[in-house]
């Protein structure tokens, strides 16, 4: 299956796009050399202590990473991570993948899907509603990645599920749900991870990860918003919740949502027990959030420990088009963050995101350019830096 992917992505991509990745030795080695190589492999189902064992080994070997860039349908894509990564991510979700188009479609498979060898850990994330299908769908990115995540909280873009049942809709069919999570737990070498929003009552939302746990899910992200709860800067996400999951479970879990800076890392983990937190938009305006840095509108007025960071968003928007040129992306998605890193710029001058709109035909050229002439109108929108967070981002690099 690996080297059919790989077969296919060269076929269609150019040499430049990291897209020949191996499976890395030492996981192959891992894999033969497992302790549960016997129990965890396509042979079947493990019972409940083995399962927590093998949770808590594979995290462990991934070096617990505690900052983790959330899936984002057309954002958090290649060279997207790959900026975050640079900027103290310790592991990344891919975009949500169609198992079903991504099964049928090499033209969709090879867009939508890049990885390189620094690309981990990785967690590729699908939205299914059949088994088969998306066994299918995984086991062709099994060896380029670190879990295989289902989305089961998200509703999915029009764009990529024209049709219902998939993401969030699976709240309403759990025994659905356990056969996706089953299906891959008791077939892929890889293990499974889970995304979830909470339900209304914090019954159901116990009941329904407890029930992912036993149905073979190693690893779970709860964002702590029901799936009515949709605009994520106006509703908090609800840690209390998160908390009581990560104590109803075994298996590491994950915390999502009310993420805009490390002092919010540092309180949701310690709020919540959890082990490690997604961001998602802050992060689409400040790629560096994880390194410490953070925006104007996350800085207290007259704040004293506070510095400039001598980096800006436009600083990482040409990074981050550099990794671009490198690791080729379609131009909607550099559109997408271009917007997403200036925007605050660009309300000061709404020409240029006017002459960027004008564009039907992006080149690099042309977005260096429009960072060129915002420094000469001399717009200034550092990044700032806490002491207390460039402390909290190193402590948090590496396991504990
Ligand atoms: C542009 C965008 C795309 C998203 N796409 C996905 C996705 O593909 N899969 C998914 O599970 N969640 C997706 N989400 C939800 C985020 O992963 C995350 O759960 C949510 O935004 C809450 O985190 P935040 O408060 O840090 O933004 C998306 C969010 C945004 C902003």
């Amino acid at each position: 299956m690996a080297s059919s992917l790989t077969h296919i992505l060269a076929q269609d991509l150019d040499d430049q796009l990291c897209v020949t990745a191996q499976p890395e030795e030492d996981e192959q080695q891992e894999q033969s050399s497992s302790p549960f190589s016997d129990t965890a492999s396509p042979s079947g189902y493990l019972n409940g202590e083995a399962r927590v064992n093998r949770a808590w080994a594979h995290w462990t070997k991934l070096g617990r990473p505690k900052l983790i860039v959330a899936p984002m349908v057309d954002n958090s894509e290649l060279p997207f991570r790959m900026l975050c990564r640079k900027y103290c991510a310790d592991a990344a979700y891919t975009p949500m993948l169609h198992s079903r188009i991504f099964t049928e479609n090499d033209k969709y498979r090879s867009q939508e899907f890049t990885t390189c060898k620094e690309d981990r850990p990785l967690f590729v994330q699908f939205c299914a509603n059949d088994p088969n299908t998306l066994l299918e769908a995984a086991r062709r990115v099994e060896p380029f990645c670190d879990y295989i995540d289902i989305n089961l909280g998200e509703r999915c873009p029009q764009r990529i599920a024209k049709r219902g049942n998939y993401g969030a809709f699976l709240m309403d069919n759990l025994p659905l749900v356990k056969a996706l999570v089953e299906k891959l737990a008791t077939n892929l070498n890889v293990p499974v991870s889970c995304k979830i929003r909470i339900f209304p009552k914090l019954e159901d939302t116990i009941a329904y990860a407890k029930m992912l746990e036993e149905a073979g899910c190693l690893l779970l992200a709860v964002h702590g918003r029901t799936r009515d709860e949709k605009d994520g800067k106006k509703i908090r996400a609800d840690w209390k919740v998160i908390k009581t999951v990560k104590n109803a479970l075994r298996i590491p879990v994950l915390a999502n949502g009310n993420i805009r800076h490390m002092e919010d890392v540092q309180q949701c983990l310690e709020e919540t027990g959890a082990d490690g937190v997604l961001s998602a938009e802050t992060l689409l305006e400040n790629p560096a959030l994880f390194a410490g840095f953070r925006t104007a509108e996350w800085v207290a007025h007259g704040e004293k420990s506070i510095e400039d960071g001598n980096l800006d968003q436009a600083d990482l928007l040409v990074e981050y088009l550099k990794l671009c040129e490198r690791y080729p992306v379609p131009w909607g998605i550099i559109r997408s963050h271009v917007h997403k890193m200036l925007g605050d710029w660009f309300r000061i001058h709404p020409h240029l995101r006017e002459s960027l709109n004008a564009q039907s035909r992006l080149t690099f050229e042309f977005l260096y350019n429009i960072v060129d002439q915002l420094r000469e109108l001399g717009v200034k929108k550092p990044l700032y830096l806490k002491k207390a967070d460039k402390n909290l981002a190193g402590a948090a690099d590496g396991s504990d």
